[in-house]
């Protein structure tokens, strides 16, 4: 079996995180997500894995490079333009050949891997698996309409009246059928080649599409929030090491990780929390739910429920920071230069939420 990870596309909903550089790059407790994508399909004994990739190409070869490190071996896959998912497939025929493969979406955060879902396919004689989990607010999602006995009977792409609240996750299980049906549908009114159209495709002719409904928790991290929650969850089931320095006037909790040459000096840590390489805390709070990444400073500042992107610094900050994603290269600081005014440097795109005067 082949895998197929999708990482093209642009990510404007991350603007300006993704402006320049890929979505799927962003970490999540401190580890890309593309890296936790090709992790998990690797782990289901998956070695051949091709990776579709758009604009953000270089980046993400930079990033992964040939698979050496996970000891597998990668193709990229260039895809002209995000013309849809069923498209990517569609590019990818001469790299999959007639193997079976699995598909997976590179934004995506799925628990507990894709081990037991991958040894169900192969060894059945399906011609599809998709993968469904129920979901609040299926409008947003491709979403599944199942018969009493668990078939499919139709896929919708964003329903207004949704048939149900069985939402389809990223990742799909294929035999070299679906090529038959990528290059039979045509682009729906966004212009794109649907992958539900290519499924109902199969489903129509009577192949045998099955659905395996998911029970654990599944991110797609599309939006901001999503990519907080996800680091949330992610947290929760990290088993904390302690690798860099504490010194003895910090209290560390027992669910966080400090990576590598990160110092912590008189400063608090809640847990769920990573606190990565060469990062140092001084007198500040982090936690819990945070994420800070390498090489980033945090003084005199506290801060909970975000992520911090490498080389960033939070300095003297009297209030504190919460449910926010600051990029790269980011400074937050007070500025001691009068006048007393808020001064920003802020990329295009870019969200600040200011506290109102107190008591007004
Ligand atoms: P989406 O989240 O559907 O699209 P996007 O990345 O363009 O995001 P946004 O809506 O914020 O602009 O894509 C899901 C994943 O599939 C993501 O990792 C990008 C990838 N993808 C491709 O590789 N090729 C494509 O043609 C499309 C549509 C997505």
């Amino acid at each position: 079996m082949k895998g197929l990870i999708l990482s093209g596309g642009k990510g404007t909903r991350l603007y300006p995180l993704t402006y320049t550089s890929a979505k799927q790059l962003i970490p999540v407790a401190n580890k890309p997500v593309l890296f936790r994508v090709i992790e998990a399909i690797r782990d289901a004994g998956i070695s051949d894995i091709g990776i579709v990739v758009g604009d953000t190409a270089e980046e993400i070869k930079r990033a992964v490079g040939p698979g050496k490190q996970w000891n597998i071996n990668i193709t990229y896959i260039p895809q002209e333009a995000p013309l849809g998912l069923a498209h990517a497939v569609k590019i990818s025929q001469e790299f999959l050949g007639d193997d079976h493969f699995v598909m997976f979406l590179g934004d995506n955060v799925i628990q507990g891997g894709i081990s037991p879902l991958i040894a169900q396919f192969a060894s059945s004689s399906y011609n599809s698996q998709i993968v469904l989990t129920q979901v609040d607010h299926p409008q947003q999602y491709g979403v599944a309409q199942l018969d009493d006995s668990g078939q499919i009977i139709k896929l919708v792409e964003k329903p207004k009246e949704p048939p149900s609240n069985l939402a389809l996750v990223g990742i799909y299980m294929f035999d070299a059928h679906i090529f038959e049906a990528v290059n039979a549908i045509k682009p729906s009114w966004r212009g794109e080649l649907e992958i539900t159209d290519a499924i109902q495709w199969l489903v129509d002719r009577s192949y045998n599409v099955h659905a395996y409904v998911h029970r654990g928790w599944w991110i797609d991290t599309g939006k901001p929030t999503d990519m907080l929650e996800a680091n949330s969850l992610v947290l929760e089931e990290l088993t904390p090491t302690i690798e860099g320095y504490v010194d003895r006037d910090s209290e560390v909790d027992s669910r966080v990780t400090v990576e590598q040459g990160a110092e912590i000096i008189n400063s608090v840590v809640r847990g769920p929390a990573i606190i990565g390489k060469e990062t140092r805390l001084v007198n500040a709070y982090v936690g819990p739910f945070t994420s800070i990444y390498h090489h980033c400073l945090v003084e005199n500042a506290e801060i909970s429920r975000s992520i911090v992107l490498e080389h960033s610094q939070i300095r003297n900050i009297n209030r504190r920071i919460e449910d926010s994603l600051i990029g790269r290269h980011v400074v937050v600081h007070r500025s001691p230069i009068r006048p007393r005014a808020y001064k920003f440097t802020l990329g295009d795109h870019s969200q600040l939420g200011l506290l109102g005067d107190e008591g007004s």
